[in-house]
């Protein structure tokens, strides 16, 4: 068979392609870029060391920043409240090039490195159906015969590759989130030790000077740094990189999996959660009471979707529309504050921002009479009062 196999050039997929060669199967690799800063040059070496036929290098970075992320910044995508949604929301991408591949090389079948215990693999599978039909073959060799990192490693020391297993934990790294999990993270209690990350120095080694940042907005996607124009990829890659050095942008929470599984999960976002904290912000100076919990609704909608696999289920779409028509008014400036670790938006203004100075001082302009107060108070609370009347709660 042709089976074309997504491939990171890791120890997992490098033992499925040695796998599919020694089962007589031809294999084309696919890798696709998103950001991620590990070498990717080696990678086709390696995947023609082991007997790829044909390789293909995407780099579908921009692609990623510009459709995917830039969404998940207007959605404000935070599943259960922490994870920014990286893997979540590359794997579709990912799949998405590894199915066209698949298509132009004629493959009879696709491969990927997914375990059965995961979302990848819900992602990987539901995308590659919709774009390849129901019954395309998908081998997933890791699921299939439940293969340890111990037994790849074995399998490519049959053709003379050492990798070993020292890796302590599985990493997914993208631009917009370094996914860790695995090894002595899978005990909650234990924190997390400081080899776990790459992008953020401890909070109490970074710098004694607090960092100030503006980001600009325009329809509710950042724009701007410091009044400097720059395209979303520069920006994220900046902010990862000057947020990090100021130690924030860790997250260690429980997660709930699509899969029944509690995960205890340790991410590196300082770009994500900086834009998102500041999007946010900006929303709450711009939409009314109504338009602020609406949208909440919505965005944990498209976060729980695009969490669970389903990319392609059409409510994205319509929810899409919504978020961009509400992102419609989502420009302005936010000001950040950032130190040792903590974030704190201290400043905000927006064009369109419906907070009004004259009306909220204390001391001059509109002034509600007391009447007008005392007849706002008796109607507003008029429900309450009587439904605990009702009730015998009160007389
Ligand atoms: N829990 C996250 C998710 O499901 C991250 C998965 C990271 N994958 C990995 N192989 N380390 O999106």
């Amino acid at each position: 068979m042709r089976v074309v196999l997504a491939y990171s050039g890791g120890l997992d997929t490098s033992a499925i392609l040695a796998l599919l060669r020694e089962q007589g199967h031809e294999v084309v690799t696919v890798t696709v870029s998103v950001g991620q800063e590990e070498e990717l040059e080696g990678v086709e070496e390696k995947a023609r060391r082991l007997g790829a036929v044909e390789h293909y290098t995407i780099d579908a970075t921009r692609e990623f920043v510009e459709k995917y992320v830039s969404m998940a910044i207007k959605a404000n995508g935070l599943y259960e409240d922490r994870y920014p949604l990286g893997t979540a929301l590359a794997r579709p991408l990912i799949a998405e090039k590894v199915a066209m591949v698949a298509k132009r090389v004629g493959a009879d079948a696709v491969a990927h490195g997914c375990t059965a215990k995961g979302n990848d693999q819900v992602r990987f599978d539901t995308v590659l159906r919709y774009y390849l039909g129901d019954d395309f073959k998908i081998i997933a060799p890791v699921r299939e015969l439940r293969l340890t990192r111990e037994e790849a490693a074995k399998i490519l020391a049959r053709h003379g590759i050492d990798v070993g297993v020292h890796k302590k934990y599985s990493i997914d790294e993208n631009i917009w989130t370094r996914s860790i999990e695995g090894g002595v993270l899978d005990d909650p209690m234990a924190e997390p030790p400081e080899d776990a990350f790459a992008w953020t120095v401890a909070p109490e080694k970074a710098p004694d000077e607090p960092l100030y940042l503006e980001v600009g907005f325009e329809k509710g996607v950042p724009v701007k740094v410091n009044g400097e124009r720059m395209d979303l990829v520069k920006l994220v890659s900046m902010l990862n990189r000057l947020l990090g050095a100021h130690g924030y942008g860790r997250i260690d929470h429980i997660e709930n999996r699509v899969v029944g599984l509690k995960s205890r999960e340790v991410y590196e976002a300082p770009a994500a959660l900086a834009l998102i904290e500041a999007h946010r912000d900006l929303e709450k100076m711009v939409y009314t009471p109504r338009e602020l919990r609406f949208k909440k609704l919505v965005d944990q909608l498209w976060t729980d979707l695009v969490y669970q696999g389903l990319w392609v289920e059409p409510l994205r779409l319509t929810l899409e529309k919504t978020i961009d028509a509400m992102n419609e008014w989502v420009t302005g400036e936010v000001k950040l504050k950032v130190y040792k670790g903590s974030l704190m938006v201290v400043g905000r203004e927006s064009p369109y921002s419906s907070y009004r100075r004259d009306l909220i001082d204390y001391n001059q302009g509109w002034y509600p009479s007391d009447e007008e107060a005392r007849g706002f108070i008796t109607i507003w609370s008029l429900h309450s009062l009587a439904a605990a009347k009702a009730r015998g709660l009160r007389g």
